[in-house]
C-alpha cells in the first residue's frame, strides 16, 4: 500500500462532517449536542466551508486509488471577523504523531489569518502545543455535572420567556453575547436561538420592569445528559433561577452539565456551593492575533482582567466554538 501526499479540503457535505468531526468528537467523549444537531442546525448551515478534513490517497495498485480521511478541524470566522478553531482531531489513534494534525491545524490558522483574533478552547494536554503556535491562555472553563436538588426560585417576581417565540429580544441577546464574550456574532446567535426552539430550550429572564436580566439555553446530549449553555445573568440569583427554570423543562432525575466560565468570581459558588454539582475537567481559552488588528480591536476579545466580561458570564455557549 502506498500513500500519496496529504491534502486539506473543505467537507463535501453535512454527511461527511457527521462522519468525521461529529463522530470523532463523540469518540473523544466531547458530546456537543445530540445527533450532531448543533452542527446540523447551526454551524454547518452558516459556515459550511469552515469544516475541513485532511486526506491522503491510498493505492494498492495503480489506478485503484482510494481517499482516506485522517483529520478534522473547523475554522469559523464570525461576523465581526474574529475566528475560532474547533474539532481539531486526528480520527484514528494509529494515525496520530505522523504530522497530519499540525498540517490541518496550520491550514485552519491560514484560513483565519485575516481575522482580528483567533480563539480556541484547549484541553490541558494541548496547551503547550498551542503556545508554540502563538496562542496565550486568557480564561479557564470547568465542566460541571450534577442533578436538580429541588431548588426553589430565589427571584419569583422574574418571568422566563421562550426566546424562540420572542424575536423582538434577538438584538438584546446578540448584544449580551457580544458584551459578555467579546465577539459579535448575530448570525450564530440567531441560529442558536432557533436550534433551541426545536432541539432544546432557550429562556430570557425578565425582571418586574420587563428588563432582560439573563439568558440561558439547554440542549440534550448523546450521553443522555442535558447541557446548559450559555448562562449569562446580571446576578448570581438570576443565574441560579435560570438554571432552575431550565432544569424544570425535563423530567426529574435527569443529569445536567455545563461548561462554566471560571473567571467570573461567582461561578464556582453557583455550581459547587449552591447547586452541588461536581467539577470534571478544565479547558483553557486561548487567543492569538490575526492580521486584522487595529486600534479598535487591539485588546483580546475576552481577557481574564475585563470586568465587563467577569460580570454575568457563568457558562459558555459551546465549548467547541466559544
Ligand atoms: C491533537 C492532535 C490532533 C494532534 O495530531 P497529531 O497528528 O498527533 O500531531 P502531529 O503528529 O501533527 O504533531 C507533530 C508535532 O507538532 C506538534 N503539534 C501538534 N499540534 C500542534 C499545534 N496545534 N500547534 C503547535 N504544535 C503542534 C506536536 O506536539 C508534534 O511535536 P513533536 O514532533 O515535537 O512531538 C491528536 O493528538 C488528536 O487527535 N488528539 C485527540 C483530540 C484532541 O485532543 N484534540 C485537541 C483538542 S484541544
Amino acid at each position: 500500500m502506498t500513500r500519496s501526499s496529504y491534502q486539506v479540503r473543505p467537507c463535501k457535505n453535512i454527511k461527511e462532517v457527521l462522519e468525521t468531526h461529529y463522530k470523532w468528537a463523540i469518540d473523544q467523549q466531547w458530546d456537543s449536542g445530540k445527533d450532531g444537531n448543533d452542527i446540523k442546525q447551526v454551524l454547518y448551515p452558516i459556515h459550511p466551508s469552515s469544516f475541513l478534513v485532511g486526506t491522503i490517497q491510498e493505492e494498492e495498485e495503480k489506478e485503484n486509488k482510494e481517499e482516506k480521511i485522517l483529520a478534522s478541524i473547523c475554522a469559523i470566522q464570525y461576523d465581526d471577523n474574529n475566528g475560532f478553531l474547533a474539532w481539531y482531531i486526528v480520527g484514528e489513534a494509529t494515525e496520530r504523531k505522523k504530522g497530519y494534525g499540525l498540517q490541518i491545524f496550520n491550514q485552519g490558522l491560514e484560513n483565519l489569518s485575516t481575522s482580528s483574533w483567533i480563539g480556541l478552547n484547549a484541553v490541558a494536554e494541548q496547551v503547550h502545543n498551542y503556545k508554540n503556535s502563538g496562542f496565550v491562555v486568557h480564561g479557564d472553563i470547568t465542566r460541571y455535572n450534577g442533578k436538580n436538588n429541588n431548588n426553589h426560585l430565589l427571584t419569583p417576581t422574574t418571568e422566563a420567556v421562550n426566546i424562540a417565540e420572542s424575536p423582538q429580544l434577538l438584538d438584546q441577546l446578540v448584544d449580551r453575547d457580544h458584551h459578555t464574550i467579546g465577539m459579535r456574532r448575530p448570525t450564530f446567535i440567531g441560529h442558536w436561538v432557533q436550534y433551541h426552539s426545536t432541539y432544546g430550550w432557550g429562556l430570557a429572564l425578565k425582571d418586574k420592569e420587563n428588563k432582560v436580566v439573563g439568558f440561558g439555553c439547554m440542549r440534550p446530549l448523546e450521553s443522555g445528559l442535558y447541557r446548559i449553555g450559555p448562562l449569562f445573568a446580571d446576578s448570581l440569583d438570576y443565574a441560579q433561577d435560570l438554571v432552575t427554570r431550565l432544569m424544570a423543562k425535563v423530567p426529574p432525575g435527569a443529569e445536567y452539565t455545563t461548561d462554566a466560565w471560571m473567571t467570573t468570581p461567582e461561578t464556582k459558588e453557583l455550581f459547587e456551593d449552591r447547586l452541588g454539582w461536581s467539577p470534571l475537567v478544565t479547558f483553557h481559552r486561548m487567543w492569538r492575533k490575526g492580521t486584522n488588528i487595529n486600534k479598535n480591536n487591539e485588546q483580546v476579545p475576552c481577557p481574564y482582567e475585563s470586568p465587563a466580561i467577569k460580570n454575568g458570564y457563568y457558562s459558555v455557549v459551546s465549548v467547541e466554538v466559544g
